[in-house]
Parts: C-alpha cells; structure tokens; sequence
C-alpha cells in the first residue's frame, strides 16, 4: 500500500458536471483549495471502483471549489463522466509544481492543444494579473471540438485559435499561427504538439508535460522521464518543465 505521505487529501462534492464538447466535461466542485498555488497544479481523483487516481490540471479556482475540464478516454474517465451533483469524490490536490509566471518577459505566449487548453485559463488569468501581455493560441481538431473559447476571449488578450481542418480559425496546427513577437511561451498539450512547440520557439519557454501516473506525489517513481539534469518525477518535479531542461 502506498503511503501519500504530507498531501493534501480533501473530499470534494460535484456541482455540475457537464459536457462542453463531444466527450469532454466540465466539472465543477464545492471543496477547500487553500493548497492549489499555481496554475498548472494538478489533482488527483479517486474514482469509485478504480485503484489507482486519474490525474486531471486544475482548469481554475477560487477560495470555494475549482473547475477540471476532462475528456472521458476510458474507463476511469468514463466511469466520472456518469458521476452527477452532490456526489463525492476523494481528490489529493494542488499536486506538482505548476508554471512559474514571474519566470516570463512582458510578452509571452500561451499555447494549448485539446485538453492540455484547461490549465492555460488559470494561467492566462494569473499573467494578465502580473501585468503580461500575453497572446494566447489554442489548436483544435475541428470546430464542433472546441470548449472555453467564450471564456478565454472575456479575456484583454489576443486569443488565435487553429484547427486542423480548418473549420474554425487558421487552419493547421498551434505552430502555424506564431506571431513575430513574444519572449517566452508556456505550453500544455499532446506530446506531438508539445515537440513541435519546442522545435518552433526559439524563446525559453515552460512545458507540461503528461505521463501515466501512479501515486502522484513522488513516491513510486512511475512517471519518470528522462532530462537534461537527469531522472524526474512528472508528478513531483513537474508536470512543468522548462525548455532548457528537455532534451528532444
Ligand atoms: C499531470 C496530468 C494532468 C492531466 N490533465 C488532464 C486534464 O486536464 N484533462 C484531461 O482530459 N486529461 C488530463 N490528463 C490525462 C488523464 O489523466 C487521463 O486521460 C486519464 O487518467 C485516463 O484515465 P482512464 O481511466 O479514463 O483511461 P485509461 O483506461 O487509463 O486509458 C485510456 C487511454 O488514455 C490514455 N492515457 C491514460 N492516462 C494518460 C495520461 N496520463 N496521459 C496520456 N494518455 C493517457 C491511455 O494510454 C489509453 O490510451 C492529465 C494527465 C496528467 C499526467
Ligand atoms: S506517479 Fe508516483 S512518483 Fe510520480
């Protein structure tokens, strides 16, 4: 049995959990978040009859709950897309380190691919509030898959949206719409999308990166990849990397 050791582990009761796109939902929960610090941190749901946690970023939260936004690809996630308002989950949360949004110029980027868009709102917000100038690009398959539009361009930033199919936006991947200026780019997507972004950019940049995760919080080594200053932890020492320290 795995120890969770110092973690923050809290019930959480579902609000709504709704779908905003094909196979994607939106879910809400009532809960204390006094541990989340950074966008980019993520939580770590025990979904009733699965032994091991889903691990899902932090979309945005307040001082009441928070938002995770989730594409059901399988069991567990299919299982929670079936969970409903006032049922209970047991999350470990405000895991990982998160992006560091001082570590940027005045103009960054933001780009964010399929489901890795969610923690990109959070962090959007927190740089707007540090005084950046922030261009957002958010790449899609297709139109119909597009989720939190609305909410990103409530925002005082650019936001440039691609599809791969040209049905809504630039047609063709986050890398086709750079813009000329920016110092710095964050980064959260497919790890396809994530390696193109860091072959694009010449600009230090920041990246979260996705494994297969088991506890979550550093203790059995499972989510471990390989970089410039050797082994770490997605869970512990990530999810977020900065460019510098991956070797692709
Ligand atoms: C730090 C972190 C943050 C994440 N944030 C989000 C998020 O905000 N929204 C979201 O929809 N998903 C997110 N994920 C991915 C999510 O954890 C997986 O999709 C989920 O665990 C799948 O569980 P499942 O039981 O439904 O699928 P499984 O039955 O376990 O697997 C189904 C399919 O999903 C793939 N898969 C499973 N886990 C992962 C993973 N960690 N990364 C990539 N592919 C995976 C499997 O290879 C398989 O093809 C995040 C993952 C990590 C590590
Ligand atoms: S999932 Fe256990 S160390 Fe990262």
């Amino acid at each position: 049995m795995l120890s969770e050791g110092p973690v923050n582990r809290m019930q959480y009761q579902i609000v709504e959990n709704t779908p905003i796109a094909p196979g994607v939902f939106l879910l809400d929960l009532a809960g204390d978040t006094s541990m989340v610090k950074t966008p980019g941190q993520f939580a770590q749901l025990q979904i009733p009859g699965f032994y091991l946690r889903r691990p899902i970023s932090i979309c945005d939260w307040d001082e009441g709950g928070m938002t995770l936004i989730y594409k059901a690809v399988g069991q567990g996630t299919d299982a929670l897309s079936r969970m409903g308002a006032g049922d209970t989950l047991d999350i470990l949360n405000g895991l990982g380190n998160g992006y560091d949004v001082n570590a940027c110029g005045k103009r960054p980027l933001v780009i964010g691919g399929g489901v890795g868009v969610p923690p990109l709102y959070a962090l959007t917000k927190a740089l707007l509030a540090a005084g950046k100038q922030p261009t957002v690009i958010l790449g899609f398959n297709k139109a119909e898959e597009i989720f939190l539009l609305d909410e990103f361009q409530d925002f005082d930033a650019e936001i440039r949206v691609t599809t791969v199919d040209g049905s809504f936006g630039t047609k063709g991947y986050v890398t086709d719409a750079l813009p000329d200026n920016y110092d710095s780019f964050f980064a959260c997507g497919p790890l396809p999308m994530l390696k193109a972004v860091y072959k694009a950019c010449g600009t230090t940049g920041q990246l979260s990166l996705e494994e297969r995760m088991g506890c979550g919080f550093g203790a059995c080594m499972g989510c471990t990849v390989q970089t410039r200053n050797g082994p770490r932890r997605v869970c512990k020492d990530g999810p977020v990397f900065r460019k510098e320290a991956l070797a692709w």
